[in-house]
């Protein structure tokens, strides 16, 4: 993936050269630049192949973009199912060709036996794993009930011919790609100490490329959710397979749990960056308002004459990034819980008194804008899928089991695995959770409470009209991938496979170091912030983004094939 980072890097700069060079006579279309997928009238981008060619066939069968994406999120839990789900949740962002827009909550939500304490032991220190592996780390699930929510007021064939394709896939079996064969295997032990039965995952011979898996168990219950709609989960057979299961672990989720559990519609966040408008997702995701943050911080500056990620561009942006990450940790959670002072952190005059300490010749210390512990990020699980149909629908959503295959619990006779999404509260406030990320009050645990997420589905519009549609996995990086994404495009000129496939970096304000791909930032860049007095990591990926670019007329599907195994197709 390095040298290709590194060729993607010189052919955008030959290009922007070139471009630059022409500026006063008409655009030329540059054949050295990078596309994605080409279409006239709709586009699918996702983690995996067979899930894109799902929301594909329900486009051409007549389906529109929210019919996709519901046969999406279903195909997704049987084909990807490290962060593909029916034991998770998400957030959907979505615009209509009418311009309409909105956004879905389909959150996680702490069971009703839920407490501040319940991940502390007796000295009040965090027992370690509780939160993240078994089956005290999981949440109520809520992808089921907003895949029905969603189909029901956007949706328009009917929904069995939604959920089929997931249930035939389960049936015959997914063919692993080399990834998913290599994450299987990696997570082998995992598997065997959370369950006490072998699980379909388990395997004695290591998996293989090409290797089937099939889901019998999953598919089942799929037809139960086919027959019965949000009863086939959330009651019933389903949902006393999640109880024996919770009984069996010592996990804390309730018949009542389940049948309460509710998506909620929510206002999206908007704002607008160098006259686009961004429609993102509000609380109980940080991503919505962390990201207009962002933007509202580069807009007084020249980013295009800064250059992409010189040195100058990136010490702005990590400034910016850490004092977002600090407003984060203290102020976000769940808006139905906590008062979240949303207005006052996208308020320009804020804005401006919280950045005008950022000086462009040197760090600061994020100990110098508060306190906090430091952690390593140790796993970026999570999926983005997005989707625009022939009429101009647009449908962003983000779903997530939290970490890579989530708690790691398979629910006994029902085949499908639970989230460890409780690792997205605040276990206790200033201990960083999986992703290295804090909180407090605004993120402390309470019983049916949902946990604050990074999740950043987006949707930009261009002149009134539909320009992007933008997402991303990656825990706590996912805002910034977002960010840089944008920037990418607005700001730096690229096509949207360009920035998708370019070298990102993020700082969270805490740990204070920034993490970079190895080959996203040149030597000499480096050792300038170095020398500014940033803390430099490089890690293997950051981001694996799946986005839709409108631009004259033309759909342009952009989906990381560099890090994952994202494929976008169209027609
Ligand atoms: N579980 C990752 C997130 O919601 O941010």
């Amino acid at each position: 993936m390095n040298h290709l980072h590194t060729l993607i890097k010189t052919c955008y700069l030959v290009a922007l050269l070139i471009q630059v060079s022409c500026q006063s006579g008409p655009v030329e279309v540059n054949t050295e630049r990078t596309y994605g997928v080409m279409a006239k009238d709709a586009v699918v981008s996702t983690a995996h192949p067979v899930a894109t060619q799902v929301g594909l066939d329900i486009l051409k069968q007549g389906g529109n973009a929210y019919d996709a994406a519901v046969a999406v999120q279903f195909a997704l839990a049987v084909v990807y199912p490290r962060a593909g789900n029916i034991g998770g949740g998400g957030f959907l962002v979505y615009r209509k060709s009418n311009g309409e827009i909105g956004s879905l909550d389909f959150r996680e939500k702490a069971p009703f036996a839920a407490h501040k304490d319940m991940y502390l032991d007796e000295n009040e220190e965090v027992i370690e794993d509780l939160s993240t592996k078994g089956h005290l780390a999981a949440g109520v699930p809520g992808a089921v009930d907003g895949m029905i929510e969603l189909h029901k007021k956007l949706g328009s064939l009917p929904f069995a011919q939604l959920i089929q394709p997931a249930i035939d896939i389960a049936n015959q079996g997914v063919v692993l790609t080399k990834r998913e064969a290599a994450k299987l295997n990696d997570h082998q032990d995992n598997f065997n100490e959370i369950n006490d039965y072998t699980t379909h995952f388990a395997k004695v011979l290591p998996w293989n490329h090409g290797d089937t898996l099939r889901l019998p168990d999953l598919a089942q219950t799929l037809m139960l959710i086919k027959a019965n709609g949000r009863a086939g989960f959330y009651e019933g057979t389903t949902a006393n397979l999640i109880i024996n299961e919770m009984e069996r672990g010592g996990g804390i989720i309730s018949l009542e749990d389940l049948k309460s559990y509710k998506s909620v519609w929510r206002d999206p966040i908007v704002g607008s960056y160098r006259d686009h408008k961004i429609i993102t997702m509000g609380p109980p995701s940080s991503g919505g308002i962390a990201l207009l943050q962002l933007l509202a911080g580069s807009e007084p500056h020249d980013i295009k004459k800064l250059g992409f990620n010189e040195t100058t561009t990136i010490h702005l942006m990590t400034e910016l990034e850490r004092r977002v990450y600090a407003d984060r940790a203290t102020h976000l959670g769940d808006p139905d819980f906590y008062d979240v002072p949303q207005a006052m952190l996208l308020d320009p005059v804020y804005l401006k008194d919280r950045f005008s300490s950022i000086s462009l010749d040197k760090k600061t210390s994020s100990q110098e804008i508060k306190e906090g512990e430091v952690a390593l990020i140790e796993s970026i699980e999570t999926t983005h899928f997005s989707i625009v149909d022939a009429w101009g629908n647009a449908a962003s959503i983000t779903t997530t089991l939290n970490g890579s295959f989530g708690s790691k619990v398979l629910v006994k006779g029902a085949g499908f695995l639970l989230n460890n999404e409780m690792d997205d509260f605040s276990v206790k406030p200033g201990v960083p959770n999986m992703f290295g990320l804090i909180g407090a009050e605004a993120n402390a645990i309470q019983p049916k409470k949902r946990m604050l997420s990074s999740m950043t589905p987006t949707i930009v519009e261009k002149n009134d009209s539909l320009y992007m549609v933008v997402g991303t996995p990656g825990g706590s990086t996912i805002i910034t991938s977002v960010y840089q994404t944008l920037l990418n495009v607005i700001d730096h000129d690229m096509t949207m496979q360009e920035a998708v496939n370019v070298g990102k970096f993020h700082h969270q304000w805490l740990p204070d170091h920034v993490l970079y791909e190895s080959d996203g930032i040149d030597s000499a860049t480096l050792e300038a912030l170095q020398l500014m007095g940033h803390v430099m990591k490089p890690v293997d990926a950051i981001g694996r983004m799946d986005c839709i670019l409108v631009n004259q007329n033309q759909l342009e599907g952009a989906s990381d094939g560099l890090r994952g195994d994202n494929t976008a197709m169209g027609y």
